[in-house]
């Protein structure tokens, strides 16, 4: 059993991430994990929400899933990322998200986190592993340890392989296109195998 504590932190604008973030949960939970989903504060004007439908009925259908806090990266072993690509990039919420933990980081709480990410988008080549690699980067200067699924396991195959992290693209319709929910929670049962090495050590 492991006795590691994870945050999975998201943002979604209609469900994908959160989804992705909902089986990451499943994952580390099954791994022995402590696991608590969160989600980063809103930054888009209520009026623009209310101007997309899916938008509208996503922020309502999740209104009870906890803000995360910096208390919450400092009470984690490790940390789950889950953000839309945007503009080939992690979505503004996730950066501002990131941007106010300078205190987290100056006293040095960050450091040895063992982080994980994922992506979605529209597009099979819309981005994903940019937006993946540009939180990686930030990761870095955190001093955290990134824990990328790399190709270890066949589930990864079918979910697209890709190896920074697990995406997904987005139809349409609003449905993901890849089967990936066995590469989220392999990519969780990695990350927590990960942390508890650290942690034992
Ligand atoms: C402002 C904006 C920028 C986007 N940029 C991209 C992009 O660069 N490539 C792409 O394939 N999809 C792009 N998308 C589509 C999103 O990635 C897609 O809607 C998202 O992954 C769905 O995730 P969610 O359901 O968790 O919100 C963009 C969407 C928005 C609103």
């Amino acid at each position: 059993m492991s006795n590691v504590k994870l945050a999975v932190i998201y943002y979604s604008m209609s469900g994908t991430n959160y989804e992705l973030a909902k089986w990451a949960e499943e994952g580390a939970k099954e791994a022995g994990a402590e696991v608590r989903v969160l989600k980063v504060p809103e930054l888009a004007p209520q009026s623009t929400i209310d101007s997309i439908d899916a938008w509208k009925a996503h922020v309502e259908a999740t209104k009870d899933v906890p803000e995360v806090t910096s208390d919450d990266i400092e009470w984690a072993d490790a940390l789950i990322f889950s953000t839309p690509t945007r503009f080939g990039n992690m979505a503004a919420q996730m950066k501002q998200f990131l941007d106010t933990q300078g205190g987290l980081w100056g006293s040095g709480k960050t450091v040895n986190k063992v982080v994980s990410a994922m992506s979605s988008a529209q597009n099979p080549h819309g981005g994903q592993e940019a937006t993946i690699l540009s939180l990686y980067t930030s990761m870095m200067h955190w001093g955290a340890i990134i824990a990328a699924p790399g190709y270890t396991d066949p589930v990864l195959f079918a979910a697209g392989g890709n190896p920074y992290g697990t995406s997904v693209t987005v139809g349409q319709d609003g449905k993901m296109v890849e089967d990936v929910e066995a590469a989220v929670k392999h990519q969780a049962k990695r990350t927590i195998e990960i942390a508890n090495k650290i942690k034992s050590n």
